[in-house]
């Protein structure tokens, strides 16, 4: 077992010290599931400036599925596609389209995370199974969580191991390294991605509670912080969530159900367009320079939501006032790329929101970044949400 740290975490403790039983020791990757992996590899490349690191193919010994792992910082994306129509991957494309399948963990001890988690009620999605060959060997086993989603327990051992595979080395067996005529380009023009920051659950109504519970019981994760309606509202629309948090600065994970509005809330829209599934509504990825990053993902042509200017006339002086200082950053490059700011008793941060990455309006991204504050920009869910609601008029989904 290692013990080292994950890169933009260092302020973080080793989970396998700090009381998580099941030994969370990092997010191993985010796996989706895509209609085109090849197709998915290039977009998150060329948009958000992805390596395409390892494939695993018919070319590589794979015949069921086609898997691309792409990396960034501390963040490894596993996009998977079906090769035949009886491919988990196939079905759940028909169903929800691309998104997000897995969220996997590292762990010490794969199996031992496993059977534990199923002693405290999770529902196996696989048994644990040990994969060896020449460079070493992987133990993975899953659980399901809400909806579509898994979490998949993997132990690395020999040439797979953590800080081994983290410093670019294999990633699974039956993966091999691959290039993208991209992957040049995106290391001289760096987006700056560090790590995953967290990733928000949509569950239906009267679900939150069940899926805050589970998190509790099984996984060992604390509740963070609870937002209502009252927190949460604009005047047509509400959500709630709860934010739980696997400690050791490893992960957050809010879970989102939809209130009573006087309109349909974002997340039933998204539960509309997900076969009424549950499942990752966002993924936030931190960078430690909002301002080059995101300058860098508009140059790429990622589309964030847009807030209107009335936004900065007030938010300066909110934000000052509860900091008891100013925002670091130049304010008017923060404006011109339309980047949101909040604080909190312990610092500020700066967020931005992508529209959805796919036609249906289900998975967007989040850029944050964080200047001492751990919460996640309260002071601007109604201005956010208004202009969610934009989008969601635009659609004819409001
Ligand atoms: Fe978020």
């Amino acid at each position: 077992m290692t013990t080292t740290l994950p890169l933009s975490r260092s302020s973080a403790a080793c989970c396998c010290c700090a009381g998580d039983s099941l030994a969370l020791h990092d997010v191993d990757h985010v796996r989706f599931f895509v209609g085109n992996a090849k197709q998915s590899a290039h977009y998150w490349a060329s948009a958000f400036g992805f390596q395409v690191a390892q494939v695993a193919d018919l070319t590589t010994g794979s015949r069921e599925e086609a898997s691309y792992l792409l990396t960034q910082g501390n963040i490894r994306l596993v996009l998977t596609s079906a090769l035949g129509g009886s491919h988990p991957a196939a079905h759940e494309v028909e169903r929800f389209g691309d998104g997000v399948k897995d969220v996997a963990f590292t762990v010490r001890d794969a199996k031992h995370a496993f059977q534990l988690a199923v002693a405290r009620g999770a529902t196996p999605t696989q048994e644990p199974t040990t994969a060896t060959d020449d460079t070493g060997s992987v133990t993975t086993a899953s659980v399901k969580t809400f909806g579509r989603v898994v979490h998949t327990f993997i132990s690395r051992g020999g040439g797979y191991a953590y800080d081994r595979m983290r410093a670019g080395g294999p990633f699974l067996p039956k993966f091999q390294a691959t290039t993208s005529a991209l992957n040049h380009h995106n290391a001289k023009h760096p987006v700056g991605l560090l790590c995953v920051d967290h990733l928000v659950g949509n569950v239906r109504l009267g679900e939150m509670n069940p899926t805050v519970a589970w998190y509790e019981k099984v996984m060992g994760f604390n509740l963070f912080k609870h937002f209502d309606d009252k927190d949460i509202s604009t005047e047509y629309s509400a959500l709630m969530s709860k934010v739980m948090d696997s400690g050791a600065g490893l992960i957050k994970i809010p879970i989102n159900e939809p209130a009573e509005g006087r309109r349909k809330s974002q997340v039933q829209e998204y539960l509309d367009f997900h076969d009424q599934t549950p499942g990752v509504q966002h993924l936030a990825f931190r960078t430690d320079d909002a301002l080059q990053t995101v300058a860098e993902l508009h140059r790429r042509g990622v589309e964030f939501l847009h807030l209107p200017d009335e936004y900065y006339e007030s938010v300066w002086a909110r934000v000052a006032k509860q900091l008891g200082h100013e925002v670091r950053e130049d304010h008017e490059a923060i404006h011109k790329l339309g980047i949101l700011v909040d604080a909190d008793d312990k610092g500020y941060l700066l967020q931005i929101f992508t529209k959805p990455v796919q036609d249906r309006p289900t998975l967007f991204i989040e850029i944050i970044c964080r200047r001492g504050s751990d919460s996640f920009g309260k002071g601007n869910f109604r201005a956010l949400f208004e202009s969610l609601e934009l989008e969601q008029q635009r659609r004819g989904n409001l």
